[in-house]
This record gives C-alpha cells, sequence and structure tokens, in this order.
C-alpha cells in the first residue's frame, strides 16, 4: 500500500492537517500536490499548535521527508518564513525537497489578484489574494516563473519581462495602478534563490523511486473537491485540482501506483469565500457551529460560513475521487445539539434530486430535503474506540457513512493528536 492520497471532501478546512500529521509518523514522504499558501493547516501536537500554509504537514514529523511537487505554486517569501519559523521552535526542516518545476508567485501575481478581486466587486470570488490564481493562469498561458528560473538570471530576467509586456499594461491602463519593474521583481526573486537552492530537486524522480523501493507516500491535497478547477462549483473555485487525479499531474505519479483515496470530511459543513452553498446557516445554529468548531480560517482570519452535514456533496466526493474511505472529522463540535438536520437531497424547481447538479444554476436553486437525526449530549472527546461513543453519536456516523458512498475509517474528536478514533488502519 505504497500511495495514499489525503483530500477535502467538502469545500476544504475539513481538518487535513490532523489527519496527515496523524499519518506522517508512518509514512516516508508527505507531498503537496497543488495549491499554494492559499491552504491552512493547523497541527496541534503536544501543547504545540503549528499554523502551516504552503508547507506539508510532513514536516512536523521527525521520519518524514516533506515534498513540494511540481503542481503547486511557490510564495518564496511565504516559504522562507514559514521555515524560518519552524526553525526557532526547534524543528528540522532539512529534509524539505521543492520541485523546481514549481511555479513561482511572483509579486505582480498577487497584486493582480488583489486588484482583479477589487474589480469584481460584487461578483468577486472572495479569493486568500495570496496571487493563486494569476499564477497558475501564468502557467497555462506559458508565461510562468518556475523555481528552476531562480537559476539562470539572464532566462528570469526574460521571461519576467516577457510575463509583465501585458500585465503592466493592464495594471496602468485598466486598473489605474503604478508599473511594476521587471528588475525590481527580478532582483528580489534573485535574493530568495540561494536560500532556497538546497531544496530544489527532481521531486518527480524521487517520488517515483521511493515509490519502486515501496516507500510510504502521501500526497496531501489542499483546500477541496467543490474547490476544484474541474470538479467544484465553479467559477467560485480555486484555481487547482485538489481532487485525486491532481496528485498524479502535480507530483509526476500514474495513477496505477495509488493505492488509497481517503477523504476526509467534517461532521457539518464550511465554507470560505463566494458561492452557493445549499445548507448554509443564517441563524443560531449556524453561529454556535462557528464558535464551536472555532470556524475561523488559518491563511485568512475570515470567519466561515457553517451549515448541517451534506450527504449528496459527499457522494460526489466519494464519486469524482474514487474515494476508498473517509476521516470524518469534528464529530465532537455536534456534541449537544438534541436533533442534527443531514442534507440527504436537494428540491430543485419542485423536484427531489439525489446528486450534485452539474449546472451552475440547478445548483444555485437547490435547497436542501433534511433528515433529522438524535443528537447526544455526553462528552465524546475521551471516547477511544467506536463503541465508546454514546449510541446516538454511533448512529449519526453510521447514517453519514450509508450516505455518502464509503466506509469511515477513523473519526475525530477532538483537535489533539490523540483524539482520534481508528476504526480501521489508514497503512
Ligand atoms: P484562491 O485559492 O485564493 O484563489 O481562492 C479561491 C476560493 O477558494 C476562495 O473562495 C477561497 O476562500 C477558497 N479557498 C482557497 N484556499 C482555501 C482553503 O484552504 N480552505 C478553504 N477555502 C479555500
Amino acid at each position: 500500500m505504497p500511495a495514499l492520497v489525503l483530500l477535502g471532501a467538502q469545500w476544504g478546512d475539513e481538518g487535513k492537517g490532523k489527519a496527515t500529521d496523524l499519518l506522517g509518523g508512518s509514512v516516508d514522504y508527505v507531498v503537496r500536490y497543488q495549491g499554494g499558501n492559499n491552504a491552512g493547516h493547523t497541527v496541534v501536537v503536544g501543547d504545540q499548535k503549528y499554523a502551516l500554509h504552503l508547507l506539508p504537514s510532513g514536516i512536523l514529523s521527525p521520519g518524514c521527508t516533506p515534498v513540494i511537487g511540481n503542481g503547486v505554486v511557490v510564495d518564496p517569501s511565504v516559504l522562507l518564513s514559514e521555515l524560518s519559523g519552524l526553525n526557532e521552535r526547534g524543528v528540522d526542516t532539512s529534509k524539505l525537497l521543492i520541485s523546481g518545476n514549481a511555479h513561482i508567485i511572483t509579486p505582480y501575481n498577487v497584486t493582480v489578484d488583489k486588484v482583479t478581486e477589487r474589480f469584481l466587486g460584487k461578483r468577486k470570488i472572495g479569493t486568500t489574494g495570496r496571487g493563486i490564481g494569476p499564477t497558475y493562469a501564468d502557467k497555462i498561458n506559458r508565461v510562468g516563473i518556475r523555481v528552476q528560473d531562480l537559476y539562470d538570471e539572464s532566462i528570469l530576467q526574460q521571461k519576467v519581462e516577457a510575463a509583465l509586456d501585458v500585465k503592466n499594461q493592464l495594471l496602468t491602463k485598466l486598473y489605474n495602478r503604478r508599473v511594476i519593474s521587471a528588475d525590481q521583481v527580478v532582483e528580489e526573486l534573485l535574493g530568495y534563490a540561494e536560500q532556497i537552492k538546497p531544496y530544489v530537486t527532481d521531486t518527480v524522480l524521487v517520488l517515483n523511486q521511493a515509490l519502486e523501493e515501496n516507500k510510504v507516500v502521501l500526497f496531501e491535497g489542499g483546500q477541496g473537491t467543490l474547490l476544484d478547477i474541474d470538479h467544484g462549483t465553479y467559477p467560485f473555485v480555486t484555481s487547482s485540482n485538489p481532487t485525486a487525479g491532481g496528485a498524479c499531474t502535480g507530483a509526476g505519479v500514474g495513477p496505477t501506483k495509488i493505492s488509497r483515496v481517503i477523504g476526509i470530511l467534517k461532521a457539518y459543513t464550511t465554507r470560505v469565500g463566494a458561492g452557493p452553498f445549499p445548507t448554509e446557516l443564517f441563524d443560531e445554529d449556524g453561529e454556535a457551529l462557528r464558535r464551536i468548531g472555532g470556524e475561523r480560517g488559518v491563511t485568512t482570519g475570515r470567519d466561515r460560513r457553517c451549515g448541517w452535514f451534506d450527504a449528496v456533496i459527499a457522494r460526489y466526493a466519494t464519486r469524482v475521487n474514487g474515494l476508498t474511505d473517509f476521516f470524518l472529522t469534528k464529530l465532537d463540535v455536534l456534541t449537544g445539539w438534541e436533533q442534527i438536520p443531514v442534507c440527504v437531497a436537494y428540491e430543485i424547481d419542485g423536484k427531489r434530486v439525489e446528486e450534485l447538479p452539474y449546472s451552475q444554476t440547478d445548483f444555485h436553486h437547490a435547497k436542501p430535503v433534511y433528515e433529522t437525526l438524535p443528537g447526544w449530549s455526553e462528552d465524546i472527546t475521551k471516547a477511544k474506540s467506536f463503541s465508546d461513543l454514546p449510541k446516538n453519536a454511533q448512529n449519526y456516523v453510521k447514517a453519514l457513512e450509508e450516505m455518502s458512498g464509503a466506509p469511515i475509517s477513523a473519526i475525530g474528536v477532538g483537535p489533539g493528536r490523540d483524539e482520534t478514533i481508528e476504526i480501521n488502519s489508514f497503512l
């Protein structure tokens, strides 16, 4: 069982950091394959809490090699500050590997992200403002800057000039901003080059060799299934492929190598930024979920939108990712509700719909059809096995499993590393 993918089954923020970290001790490589520092993982180790944005959570497990794959977009200033922050807290980061083919988030990509959002006004996506979309756009437009370009000054200069050609026209003529100087950008990027160099390598070769040697490789998705550029709620999505196929392109590993795809599923639903969200709550239940669940973005500090569990979305995630099983997180947050509604289908224009509609208009009109399950009031944070859970919590988990289309192999009952019930081993 050498290669596993672990990804968000909803709109991100499902608690992937905890799940990856839990496995980190037993895997040899933890690989990020898409996204950048728009992600936010909170990992609690002992009494220490770490907030990671760009680095794979495997960086906190001493035996594990963390890898930033070719599909990731890297902001070098964020990379270096995250590394030095960890070093100051005594974490050894020397094993990190970064793909030379990963694209760099340049300062002008961040500027373009922010001005585009401002320009869109009330039609904005609600991006994290980290330059993610514009960097992927440059990649697809073939004017991107890659990590390896930092080591050839004249190529870097040419590429930055080419990328800025059109952008400066847009910035000055459309957005009323100042020209960005190519020389200044090149100077800034070269300033990072030597510090990053020791980590840069051909990660595709390293990972494939590792798999040939039967090493355990864990691919860690950022964001979530419904934020996928192809399979998410477009255009309210991120600009990469968090779904399982993204692990293959974003790390250079063939699909035949992947043996297990685990979806991280929160016991309720959250979303940040704009876009449709059928089970969203605007009442005190929503407020309570936000408060008890600590639903505030690790990256942007924005309050997350909160709602009840949506089984239609979970089923969809099972299908588009080929999920083998789920890690259900934050079950403890639901303790105390007498009744817990779960969305089992949608009503769209008066008709009951069991599956996620492909049409954006239909999804915007989807109203949740709820079934209500009895809640529990007992503290579950000390539960070590499934049978330690109160009967109603067990039934809630079983109902979610049945509706979602894949077995639940682990349950998070609190934020700490050890507050997890393992039902089936992941390895
Ligand atoms: P971007 O990834 O910054 O371009 O933002 C696009 C959309 O994805 C916005 O709605 C963000 O709030 C959302 N998003 C990006 N990263 C995350 C994440 O890690 N968790 C949840 N939402 C995210």
